[in-house]
């Protein structure tokens, strides 16, 4: 990343042990040539002195609504007036509660009311308060009222827990920040993208699936519409919700998802393949539940539809990034995948082996074009989504003009 990210940033820090990671997001923010001021709430002070972020922003810290400084710094106002984009980062449960009631009884509340600048809030908190309804409402109606919510991550937690609820690492955060104030590079082009496992029936309880989650998916499907584009995502049945911005065509089997694609395709600039869809379903399932009888079975099983060749078979065709999913020899496996399917691009993953391809949160890929290749190194999806939009886009214009 340049320093070229010539913006005002108010750094919001609330009460939690990721506020340690706040001193790395400010490093990361003030080198992309950010200005950055930081606001710290109380709590936040519990955890981490003002000094530290002082030292690498390169400015007083702010902690008081009541200051008798104030004459030698910005006062509330002024600063909610300065920031181009306030961070809250992390955003304790707390806190986050009382941004959705209203509350202004600390500087850091003050400031979000009185500011017209966007607000993003990185939530960090115990999966288990991350989870609670009331967290979850809360969360939800900030987004409707236009707070962007970064995060979190799941994974291993200061209190000992695993789940979701790490705040994001500041390498992310830092991508996102620097993405909102970069123009769409997809604007207004409609994007298809399919995400997450099918499911094969082989009789009205049972099926044969595979362990995609769609997290990879609905990252790219995020990304794409963070930089301009009107996203459809066709979907596996996953545990996940779509942001607001995107239209959802929930499927089950490879047919169904097929069809939803093959339907939709035309009217695509661009395809991404990113479900993991099924190679073979059973040929004919039961009309009723198996019974076991002790002895061993057979089912017959017969090729599924190949929904990204069948994409770019099409008269009109979408831009077409594929995806290879391999265990080993990825690259060839990957080039080999590039040609027989006759894809603008592919996205290689390794899978089988944590932390990347299916289910984890993190992903690394090395991308493939007919005349190039670039890995993007291990990271969160969210992250590395936003890293292959942006290639995407790049190729898909460079495409375009030719
Ligand atoms: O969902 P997550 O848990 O986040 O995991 C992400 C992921 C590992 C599923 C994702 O990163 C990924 O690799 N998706 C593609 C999985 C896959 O099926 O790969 P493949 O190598 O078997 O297929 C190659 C390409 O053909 C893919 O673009 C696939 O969508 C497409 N395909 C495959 C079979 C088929 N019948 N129709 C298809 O369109």
């Amino acid at each position: 990343m340049g320093a070229t990210l010539k913006k005002n940033i108010l750094l919001g820090v609330t009460g939690g042990i990721a506020a340690y990671k706040s001193a790395e997001l400010i490093r990361l923010l003030v080198r992309a040539g950010a200005e950055v001021r930081v606001v710290m709430t109380p709590s936040a002070r519990e955890f981490v002195q003002p000094m530290t972020y002082q030292a690498l922003s390169g400015h007083r810290v702010y902690t008081e609504i009541f200051d008798a400084d104030a004459d030698s710094a910005m006062d509330h106002i002024e600063l909610a007036r300065w920031a181009d984009l306030v961070v809250i980062a992390p955003a304790s449960a707390n806190f986050i509660a009382k941004l959705r009631d209203g509350y202004a009884d600390n500087l850091l509340l003050t400031l979000c009311l009185a500011s017209k600048s966007t607000v993003a809030i990185a939530p960090a908190m115990n999966q288990q308060m991350y989870a609670n309804d009331a967290t979850q409402e809360n969360i939800r109606a900030l987004g409707a009222r236009g707070v962007k919510v970064w995060g979190p991550a799941e994974g291993d937690q200061a209190c000992g827990d695993v789940g979701l609820g790490r705040m994001l690492e500041p390498e992310g955060l830092s991508e996102l920040i620097c993405q909102f104030f970069s123009p769409g590079k997809l604007l207004g082009k409609q994007v298809l993208i399919s995400a997450g496992p099918t499911r094969e029936a082989i009789d009205p309880v049972r099926y044969i699936s595979n362990r995609s989650s769609g997290k990879m998916g609905y990252a790219l499907a995020q990304a794409a519409s963070e930089a301009g584009a009107d996203v459809t995502l066709v979907s596996g049945p996953v545990e996940i919700s779509p942001p607001q911005s995107v239209r959802r065509v929930s499927v089950t089997s490879a047919i169904e998802m097929r069809d939803a694609v093959i339907e939709r395709a035309p009217g695509a600039d661009i395809f991404i393949a990113c479900a993991a869809v099924s190679d073979y379903r059973v040929e004919k399932p039961a009309a009723h539940k198996i019974k076991k009888d002790g002895a061993s079975m057979q089912l017959e099983l017969v090729p599924t539809p190949d929904i990204v060749s069948e994409v770019t078979q099409l008269g009109n065709k979408p831009f077409t990034l594929g995806f290879a999913a391999e265990t080993e020899d990825v690259e060839q496996h990957a080039r080999e995948k590039l040609t027989r399917k006759n894809l603008d691009m592919i996205a290689a993953n390794q899978v089988g082996v944590r932390p990347s391809g299916f289910e984890s949160d993190t992903n690394e890929i090395l991308v493939i074009w007919p005349d190039g290749q670039q890995l993007l190194a291990l990271g969160e999806k969210r992250v590395i989504a936003i890293q292959l939009i942006d290639l995407l886009a790049d190729r898909y214009l460079a495409n375009e003009r030719k």
